[in-house]
Protein backbone atom coordinates (compact mmCIF):
# COMPACT_ATOMS: atom_id res chain seq x y z
CA UNK A 1 0.00 0.00 0.00
CA UNK A 2 1.54 3.56 -0.82
CA UNK A 3 0.76 6.33 1.62
CA UNK A 4 1.57 10.21 0.78
CA UNK A 5 2.21 11.98 3.87
CA UNK A 6 3.28 15.75 4.19
CA UNK A 7 6.96 16.87 4.35
CA UNK A 8 8.56 16.47 7.76
CA UNK A 9 12.40 16.45 9.01
CA UNK A 10 11.84 12.63 9.24
CA UNK A 11 11.92 12.41 5.66
CA UNK A 12 15.10 13.82 5.06
CA UNK A 13 17.16 10.19 4.56
CA UNK A 14 14.43 8.15 2.59
CA UNK A 15 13.61 11.35 0.21
CA UNK A 16 18.18 11.73 -0.05
CA UNK A 17 18.36 7.92 -1.36
CA UNK A 18 14.98 8.38 -3.62
CA UNK A 19 16.88 11.42 -5.34
CA UNK A 20 19.90 9.84 -5.05
CA UNK A 21 19.19 6.47 -5.94
CA UNK A 22 17.07 7.83 -9.50
CA UNK A 23 19.37 10.78 -9.95
CA UNK A 24 20.00 9.55 -13.68
CA UNK A 25 16.47 8.37 -14.42
CA UNK A 26 15.21 11.54 -13.72
CA UNK A 27 17.48 13.71 -15.85
CA UNK A 28 16.67 11.89 -18.49
CA UNK A 29 13.32 14.08 -18.42
CA UNK A 30 13.74 16.50 -15.77
CA UNK A 31 16.80 19.40 -15.03
CA UNK A 32 19.53 17.55 -12.79
CA UNK A 33 19.71 19.10 -9.23
CA UNK A 34 23.35 18.93 -9.16
CA UNK A 35 26.15 17.74 -6.78
CA UNK A 36 25.66 21.10 -4.33
CA UNK A 37 21.85 19.45 -3.85
CA UNK A 38 23.21 16.21 -2.78
CA UNK A 39 26.15 17.75 -0.94
CA UNK A 40 23.84 19.61 1.07
CA UNK A 41 20.90 18.07 1.16
CA UNK A 42 20.52 18.27 4.99
CA UNK A 43 20.23 22.55 4.49
CA UNK A 44 18.20 21.97 1.26
CA UNK A 45 15.48 19.46 3.34
CA UNK A 46 15.13 22.17 6.01
CA UNK A 47 15.09 25.09 3.69
CA UNK A 48 11.48 23.08 1.83
CA UNK A 49 10.15 22.67 5.33
CA UNK A 50 10.53 26.36 5.99
CA UNK A 51 9.28 27.42 3.20
CA UNK A 52 6.12 25.01 3.36
CA UNK A 53 6.03 26.39 6.95
CA UNK A 54 5.12 29.72 5.59
CA UNK A 55 2.14 28.09 3.28
CA UNK A 56 4.63 28.89 0.40
CA UNK A 57 4.65 25.62 -0.45
CA UNK A 58 2.96 22.09 0.38
CA UNK A 59 5.46 19.18 -0.06
CA UNK A 60 4.62 15.33 0.28
CA UNK A 61 5.99 11.95 -0.40
CA UNK A 62 4.40 8.65 -1.47
CA UNK A 63 5.94 5.97 0.83
CA UNK A 64 5.64 2.25 0.46
CA UNK A 65 4.90 0.02 3.44
CA UNK A 66 8.92 0.09 4.36
CA UNK A 67 8.56 3.32 4.57
CA UNK A 68 10.73 4.24 0.88
CA UNK A 69 10.16 7.14 -0.63
CA UNK A 70 8.44 6.11 -4.44
CA UNK A 71 7.33 9.10 -5.32
CA UNK A 72 7.53 12.84 -4.53
CA UNK A 73 3.89 15.62 -5.22
CA UNK A 74 4.80 18.82 -4.46
CA UNK A 75 2.60 22.61 -4.51
CA UNK A 76 4.72 25.06 -5.05
CA UNK A 77 4.91 28.84 -5.41
CA UNK A 78 0.94 29.34 -3.52
CA UNK A 79 -0.21 32.64 -4.17
CA UNK A 80 -3.91 33.86 -4.46
CA UNK A 81 -4.91 29.70 -3.88
CA UNK A 82 -2.92 28.95 -7.30
CA UNK A 83 -0.19 26.68 -7.01
CA UNK A 84 2.24 24.75 -9.08
CA UNK A 85 1.98 20.68 -9.10
CA UNK A 86 5.36 18.83 -9.59
CA UNK A 87 5.99 15.43 -9.27
CA UNK A 88 8.49 13.04 -9.80
CA UNK A 89 8.62 8.92 -9.68
CA UNK A 90 11.17 6.37 -8.61
CA UNK A 91 12.06 4.50 -12.10
CA UNK A 92 11.36 0.87 -10.12
CA UNK A 93 8.02 1.79 -9.90
CA UNK A 94 7.04 3.75 -13.42
CA UNK A 95 4.13 2.64 -15.48
CA UNK A 96 2.15 1.40 -12.79
CA UNK A 97 -0.15 4.56 -12.64
CA UNK A 98 1.64 5.75 -9.29
CA UNK A 99 1.90 8.84 -10.45
CA UNK A 100 -1.48 8.83 -11.30
CA UNK A 101 -2.50 7.79 -7.94
CA UNK A 102 0.02 10.47 -6.48
CA UNK A 103 -1.57 13.32 -8.17
CA UNK A 104 -5.25 12.30 -7.59
CA UNK A 105 -4.06 12.61 -3.72
CA UNK A 106 -2.52 15.82 -3.98
CA UNK A 107 -5.64 17.11 -5.90
CA UNK A 108 -8.35 16.30 -3.42
CA UNK A 109 -5.55 17.38 -0.73
CA UNK A 110 -5.23 20.85 -2.24
CA UNK A 111 -8.62 21.07 -2.93
CA UNK A 112 -10.24 19.96 0.60
CA UNK A 113 -7.15 20.21 2.78
CA UNK A 114 -5.58 23.54 1.44
CA UNK A 115 -8.09 25.41 0.27
CA UNK A 116 -6.51 26.02 -3.16
CA UNK A 117 -8.73 27.32 -6.52
CA UNK A 118 -6.10 26.12 -9.30
CA UNK A 119 -3.47 24.30 -9.96
CA UNK A 120 -1.08 24.66 -12.87
CA UNK A 121 1.82 22.39 -13.92
CA UNK A 122 3.75 22.54 -17.13
CA UNK A 123 4.98 19.12 -18.69
CA UNK A 124 7.66 19.24 -21.30
CA UNK A 125 6.65 18.27 -25.36
CA UNK A 126 8.45 15.60 -25.27
CA UNK A 127 8.03 14.16 -21.77
CA UNK A 128 4.47 12.16 -23.36
CA UNK A 129 4.26 10.40 -19.71
CA UNK A 130 3.69 13.55 -17.08
CA UNK A 131 1.26 14.39 -20.16
CA UNK A 132 -0.67 11.36 -19.87
CA UNK A 133 -0.70 11.63 -15.97
CA UNK A 134 -2.16 15.20 -16.03
CA UNK A 135 -4.87 14.24 -18.76
CA UNK A 136 -5.75 11.58 -17.32
CA UNK A 137 -5.85 13.15 -13.44
CA UNK A 138 -8.09 16.27 -15.47
CA UNK A 139 -5.50 18.74 -16.02
CA UNK A 140 -6.54 21.00 -18.97
CA UNK A 141 -3.82 21.97 -21.65
CA UNK A 142 -3.86 25.65 -22.16
CA UNK A 143 -0.89 26.65 -24.14
CA UNK A 144 2.81 26.52 -24.53
CA UNK A 145 5.47 28.20 -22.49
CA UNK A 146 9.41 28.09 -21.88
CA UNK A 147 10.53 26.60 -19.14
CA UNK A 148 14.41 26.53 -18.76
CA UNK A 149 14.40 26.66 -22.67
CA UNK A 150 12.74 23.55 -23.37
CA UNK A 151 9.24 24.09 -24.68
CA UNK A 152 6.12 22.81 -22.62
CA UNK A 153 2.53 22.74 -22.80
CA UNK A 154 0.69 24.71 -19.97
CA UNK A 155 -1.83 22.30 -18.27
CA UNK A 156 -4.52 24.16 -15.78
CA UNK A 157 -7.07 22.12 -13.09
CA UNK A 158 -9.80 24.37 -12.03
CA UNK A 159 -10.64 23.32 -8.06
CA UNK A 160 -13.22 25.52 -7.43
CA UNK A 161 -16.13 23.33 -9.35
C1 LIG B 1 6.48 11.21 -15.47
C2 LIG B 1 6.45 10.21 -14.33
C3 LIG B 1 6.12 10.96 -13.03
C4 LIG B 1 5.36 9.17 -14.62
O1 LIG B 1 5.27 8.30 -13.50
P1 LIG B 1 4.52 6.88 -13.61
O2 LIG B 1 4.20 6.43 -12.23
O3 LIG B 1 5.30 5.99 -14.47
O4 LIG B 1 3.17 7.32 -14.36
P2 LIG B 1 1.82 6.47 -14.49
O5 LIG B 1 2.16 5.01 -14.53
O6 LIG B 1 0.83 6.95 -13.50
O7 LIG B 1 1.29 6.95 -15.93
C5 LIG B 1 2.16 7.02 -17.01
C6 LIG B 1 1.33 7.24 -18.25
O8 LIG B 1 2.19 7.74 -19.27
C7 LIG B 1 2.07 6.93 -20.39
N1 LIG B 1 3.35 7.01 -21.07
C8 LIG B 1 4.53 6.51 -20.65
N2 LIG B 1 5.51 6.86 -21.51
C9 LIG B 1 4.91 7.62 -22.46
C10 LIG B 1 5.38 8.29 -23.61
N3 LIG B 1 6.66 8.27 -23.96
N4 LIG B 1 4.49 8.98 -24.37
C11 LIG B 1 3.18 9.04 -24.03
N5 LIG B 1 2.68 8.42 -22.94
C12 LIG B 1 3.54 7.73 -22.17
C13 LIG B 1 1.70 5.58 -19.88
O9 LIG B 1 1.11 4.79 -20.88
C14 LIG B 1 0.72 5.99 -18.77
O10 LIG B 1 -0.53 6.35 -19.30
P3 LIG B 1 -1.77 5.31 -19.29
O11 LIG B 1 -1.97 4.94 -17.88
O12 LIG B 1 -2.88 6.13 -19.86
O13 LIG B 1 -1.34 4.16 -20.12
C15 LIG B 1 7.81 9.48 -14.16
O14 LIG B 1 8.15 8.93 -15.40
C16 LIG B 1 8.93 10.38 -13.69
O15 LIG B 1 9.11 10.61 -12.51
N6 LIG B 1 9.75 10.88 -14.64
C17 LIG B 1 10.86 11.74 -14.31
C18 LIG B 1 10.43 13.09 -13.69
C19 LIG B 1 9.35 13.76 -14.51
O16 LIG B 1 9.35 13.74 -15.73
N7 LIG B 1 8.40 14.41 -13.80
C20 LIG B 1 7.32 15.14 -14.43
C21 LIG B 1 7.75 16.55 -14.62
S1 LIG B 1 6.34 17.56 -15.13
Amino acid sequence: MLTLERLTEGHAPALLSFEAENRAYFARSVRDRGDEYFLHFADQHAALLAEQAEGICHFHVLLDDDGRVVGRFNLFDVVDGVAELGFRVAEASSGRGVARAGVRQVIALARGGYGLVRLIADAEIRNGASRAVLRATGFVPVGEVERGGQPCVRHVLDLSG
